[in-house]
Protein backbone atom coordinates (compact mmCIF):
# COMPACT_ATOMS: atom_id res chain seq x y z
CA UNK A 1 0.00 0.00 0.00
CA UNK A 2 1.56 3.69 -1.32
CA UNK A 3 0.01 6.05 1.62
CA UNK A 4 0.51 9.82 1.12
CA UNK A 5 1.78 11.57 3.70
CA UNK A 6 -0.46 14.83 4.62
CA UNK A 7 -2.29 14.34 0.87
CA UNK A 8 0.88 14.34 -2.11
CA UNK A 9 2.89 16.61 0.24
CA UNK A 10 5.61 17.05 -2.54
CA UNK A 11 3.45 18.65 -4.72
CA UNK A 12 0.88 20.33 -2.91
CA UNK A 13 1.01 22.02 0.60
CA UNK A 14 0.74 19.30 3.09
CA UNK A 15 -2.55 18.65 4.91
CA UNK A 16 -4.81 20.72 2.66
CA UNK A 17 -7.81 19.94 0.27
CA UNK A 18 -5.25 20.57 -2.87
CA UNK A 19 -2.54 17.57 -1.10
CA UNK A 20 -5.44 15.50 -0.52
CA UNK A 21 -7.03 15.71 -4.38
CA UNK A 22 -3.39 15.22 -5.66
CA UNK A 23 -3.24 12.12 -3.76
CA UNK A 24 -6.12 10.96 -5.21
CA UNK A 25 -5.37 11.98 -8.86
CA UNK A 26 -2.32 9.49 -8.50
CA UNK A 27 -4.65 6.24 -7.21
CA UNK A 28 -2.68 6.40 -4.01
CA UNK A 29 -3.99 2.89 -1.66
CA UNK A 30 -4.21 5.94 1.11
CA UNK A 31 -3.70 9.14 2.47
CA UNK A 32 -2.50 10.30 5.92
CA UNK A 33 -3.06 13.16 7.52
CA UNK A 34 -3.17 14.73 11.14
CA UNK A 35 -5.75 16.48 13.23
CA UNK A 36 -5.97 18.37 16.13
CA UNK A 37 -9.61 19.40 18.17
CA UNK A 38 -10.25 23.38 17.99
CA UNK A 39 -11.30 25.62 21.01
CA UNK A 40 -15.32 25.42 19.56
CA UNK A 41 -14.38 21.74 19.05
CA UNK A 42 -14.31 21.66 15.43
CA UNK A 43 -11.34 18.71 14.01
CA UNK A 44 -9.05 20.25 11.55
CA UNK A 45 -6.35 18.91 9.87
CA UNK A 46 -2.68 20.33 10.58
CA UNK A 47 0.18 18.71 11.74
CA UNK A 48 1.85 21.33 13.98
CA UNK A 49 0.26 22.16 16.99
CA UNK A 50 0.56 25.74 15.94
CA UNK A 51 -0.04 28.40 12.51
CA UNK A 52 3.21 29.52 12.15
CA UNK A 53 5.68 27.37 10.11
CA UNK A 54 2.66 27.61 7.23
CA UNK A 55 0.99 30.77 7.83
CA UNK A 56 3.46 32.78 9.05
CA UNK A 57 0.61 33.79 11.79
CA UNK A 58 1.40 32.40 14.90
CA UNK A 59 -1.67 30.73 16.61
CA UNK A 60 -2.34 27.91 19.08
CA UNK A 61 -4.35 25.54 17.20
CA UNK A 62 -6.64 23.99 20.21
CA UNK A 63 -6.84 27.77 21.05
CA UNK A 64 -8.56 29.18 18.11
CA UNK A 65 -12.08 28.86 16.78
CA UNK A 66 -12.64 27.32 13.57
CA UNK A 67 -13.66 31.10 12.39
CA UNK A 68 -10.41 32.08 13.21
CA UNK A 69 -8.48 29.27 11.75
CA UNK A 70 -10.16 29.52 8.60
CA UNK A 71 -8.35 33.28 8.22
CA UNK A 72 -5.57 31.49 7.36
CA UNK A 73 -3.91 30.47 3.83
CA UNK A 74 -1.47 27.58 4.21
CA UNK A 75 -1.09 27.30 0.97
CA UNK A 76 1.38 30.18 -0.86
CA UNK A 77 4.67 28.72 1.21
CA UNK A 78 4.50 26.37 -1.98
CA UNK A 79 3.48 28.39 -4.54
CA UNK A 80 1.69 31.35 -5.44
CA UNK A 81 -1.17 28.72 -7.24
CA UNK A 82 -2.02 27.52 -3.73
CA UNK A 83 -2.29 30.94 -2.11
CA UNK A 84 -6.77 30.18 -1.03
CA UNK A 85 -5.58 27.27 0.58
CA UNK A 86 -7.00 27.42 4.06
CA UNK A 87 -6.70 24.73 6.50
CA UNK A 88 -9.90 21.91 6.54
CA UNK A 89 -11.73 20.37 8.37
CA UNK A 90 -11.95 16.31 8.60
CA UNK A 91 -15.39 16.80 7.15
CA UNK A 92 -13.92 18.42 3.86
CA UNK A 93 -11.34 16.01 3.48
CA UNK A 94 -13.83 12.72 4.13
CA UNK A 95 -16.35 14.54 1.63
CA UNK A 96 -13.73 13.84 -1.08
CA UNK A 97 -12.34 10.61 -0.01
CA UNK A 98 -13.55 8.08 -2.75
CA UNK A 99 -14.77 4.40 -1.80
CA UNK A 100 -11.12 2.44 -2.97
CA UNK A 101 -8.84 5.14 -1.03
CA UNK A 102 -7.81 4.34 3.04
CA UNK A 103 -7.52 7.56 5.31
CA UNK A 104 -5.12 7.16 8.16
CA UNK A 105 -6.05 9.54 10.87
CA UNK A 106 -3.06 10.48 13.05
CA UNK A 107 -4.70 12.47 16.15
CA UNK A 108 -2.15 14.98 17.42
CA UNK A 109 -4.71 16.09 20.16
CA UNK A 110 -5.07 14.20 23.69
CA UNK A 111 -8.22 11.87 24.11
CA UNK A 112 -10.80 14.26 24.32
CA UNK A 113 -10.83 14.86 20.49
CA UNK A 114 -12.21 11.28 20.29
CA UNK A 115 -15.82 11.67 20.75
CA UNK A 116 -16.27 14.42 18.30
CA UNK A 117 -13.87 11.89 15.74
CA UNK A 118 -16.71 9.14 16.30
CA UNK A 119 -19.52 11.71 15.55
CA UNK A 120 -17.84 13.00 12.68
CA UNK A 121 -16.82 9.32 11.18
CA UNK A 122 -21.24 8.04 12.18
CA UNK A 123 -22.08 10.45 9.36
CA UNK A 124 -19.77 8.82 6.93
CA UNK A 125 -21.05 5.01 7.42
CA UNK A 126 -19.95 4.46 3.75
CA UNK A 127 -16.36 5.18 4.45
CA UNK A 128 -16.04 2.80 7.60
CA UNK A 129 -14.14 0.12 6.06
CA UNK A 130 -11.46 2.72 4.99
CA UNK A 131 -10.50 4.60 8.15
CA UNK A 132 -7.84 3.86 10.11
CA UNK A 133 -6.51 5.53 13.03
CA UNK A 134 -2.54 5.92 14.16
CA UNK A 135 -0.82 7.50 16.67
CA UNK A 136 2.03 8.03 19.19
CA UNK A 137 -0.20 7.99 22.89
CA UNK A 138 -1.03 5.05 24.70
CA UNK A 139 -3.98 6.90 26.30
CA UNK A 140 -5.53 7.89 23.26
CA UNK A 141 -5.19 4.41 21.78
CA UNK A 142 -6.58 2.68 24.10
CA UNK A 143 -9.64 5.40 24.62
CA UNK A 144 -9.65 4.68 21.04
CA UNK A 145 -9.94 1.28 21.12
CA UNK A 146 -12.87 1.31 23.84
CA UNK A 147 -14.81 3.99 22.17
CA UNK A 148 -14.54 2.73 19.03
CA UNK A 149 -13.42 -0.75 18.65
CA UNK A 150 -14.37 -1.53 15.48
CA UNK A 151 -11.91 1.46 13.78
CA UNK A 152 -8.00 -0.16 13.28
CA UNK A 153 -5.39 1.42 15.53
CA UNK A 154 -2.01 1.37 13.78
CA UNK A 155 0.77 2.83 17.05
CA UNK A 156 3.46 4.70 15.91
CA UNK A 157 6.53 4.66 17.20
CA UNK A 158 10.09 6.23 16.63
CA UNK A 159 13.44 7.14 18.40
CA UNK A 160 16.74 8.95 18.61
CA UNK A 161 18.61 6.00 18.19
CA UNK A 162 16.99 4.38 14.77
CA UNK A 163 17.10 1.10 15.96
CA UNK A 164 14.90 -0.62 18.22
CA UNK A 165 15.96 -3.32 20.74
CA UNK A 166 14.19 -6.59 21.57
CA UNK A 167 13.16 -5.25 24.82
CA UNK A 168 11.43 -2.63 23.45
CA UNK A 169 9.94 -4.04 20.31
CA UNK A 170 8.20 -6.95 22.73
CA UNK A 171 6.96 -4.70 24.88
CA UNK A 172 4.92 -2.24 22.08
CA UNK A 173 3.64 -5.74 20.26
CA UNK A 174 2.24 -6.65 23.92
CA UNK A 175 0.73 -3.29 23.97
CA UNK A 176 -0.91 -4.11 21.06
CA UNK A 177 -2.08 -7.19 21.44
CA UNK A 178 -3.26 -6.86 25.00
CA UNK A 179 -5.31 -3.99 23.84
CA UNK A 180 -6.56 -5.14 20.31
CA UNK A 181 -4.27 -2.37 18.52
CA UNK A 182 -4.20 -4.11 14.77
CA UNK A 183 -0.58 -3.01 14.46
CA UNK A 184 2.51 -0.52 14.52
CA UNK A 185 3.29 1.90 12.15
CA UNK A 186 7.01 2.56 12.36
CA UNK A 187 9.66 5.29 11.64
CA UNK A 188 10.47 2.61 9.00
CA UNK A 189 14.24 3.52 9.95
CA UNK A 190 13.76 0.96 12.87
CA UNK A 191 12.51 -1.93 10.52
CA UNK A 192 14.83 -4.88 9.14
CA UNK A 193 13.59 -8.32 8.50
CA UNK A 194 13.49 -9.60 12.41
CA UNK A 195 11.80 -6.49 13.40
CA UNK A 196 9.16 -7.14 10.78
CA UNK A 197 8.99 -10.64 10.93
CA UNK A 198 8.62 -10.61 14.71
CA UNK A 199 5.20 -8.15 14.08
CA UNK A 200 3.77 -10.67 11.47
CA UNK A 201 4.69 -13.69 13.46
CA UNK A 202 2.33 -11.63 16.13
CA UNK A 203 -0.22 -11.12 13.73
CA UNK A 204 0.27 -7.41 13.83
CA UNK A 205 0.31 -5.25 10.78
CA UNK A 206 3.34 -2.81 10.23
CA UNK A 207 3.06 0.11 8.26
CA UNK A 208 6.07 2.59 7.91
CA UNK A 209 6.72 6.35 7.38
CA UNK A 210 8.27 8.06 5.79
CA UNK A 211 10.11 6.70 2.93
CA UNK A 212 10.54 8.68 -0.24
CA UNK A 213 12.99 6.37 -2.27
CA UNK A 214 12.23 3.87 -4.11
CA UNK A 215 15.14 1.31 -3.08
CA UNK A 216 14.29 1.71 0.07
CA UNK A 217 10.33 1.23 -0.38
CA UNK A 218 11.60 -1.63 -2.23
CA UNK A 219 13.54 -2.98 0.49
CA UNK A 220 10.41 -2.87 2.96
CA UNK A 221 8.08 -4.63 1.02
CA UNK A 222 10.28 -7.62 0.34
CA UNK A 223 10.84 -7.45 4.17
CA UNK A 224 6.83 -7.92 4.42
CA UNK A 225 5.79 -4.39 5.47
CA UNK A 226 1.82 -3.86 4.62
CA UNK A 227 2.60 -0.12 3.20
CA UNK A 228 4.66 2.90 2.94
CA UNK A 229 3.31 6.30 3.93
CA UNK A 230 5.56 8.65 1.80
CA UNK A 231 5.84 12.33 0.74
CA UNK A 232 6.05 11.15 -3.07
CA UNK A 233 3.22 8.94 -4.15
CA UNK A 234 4.16 10.15 -7.70
CA UNK A 235 7.51 8.22 -7.59
CA UNK A 236 4.84 4.99 -7.09
CA UNK A 237 1.73 5.46 -8.81
CA UNK A 238 2.78 7.93 -11.94
CA UNK A 239 2.22 5.91 -15.06
CA UNK A 240 1.63 2.92 -12.87
O1 LIG B 1 2.49 8.57 9.35
C1 LIG B 1 3.07 8.84 10.60
C2 LIG B 1 3.89 10.08 10.59
O2 LIG B 1 3.17 11.08 9.94
C3 LIG B 1 4.27 10.51 11.97
O3 LIG B 1 5.10 11.65 11.99
O4 LIG B 1 5.53 14.03 12.42
O5 LIG B 1 4.89 13.33 10.14
O6 LIG B 1 3.20 13.33 11.97
P1 LIG B 1 4.65 13.14 11.61
CA1 LIG C 1 1.43 12.46 10.71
Amino acid sequence: MIIAHRGASNLAPENTCASIKKAIELKADGIEIDIHLSKDNHIVVHHDYTTKRLSNKNFIIKDCTLAKLKEFEVGSHIGEEFKNEKIPTLNEILELLPNNIYLFIEIKSDKSILPFLNKELEKFPELKNQIFIIGFSKDVALASKVLMKEIPFYFLYSNKENEINTATLNELINFCKSNNLEGLDLDWKLINQQVSSEISKNDLKLYCWTVNNEIDAENLFKMGVHGITTDKPELFKQNK
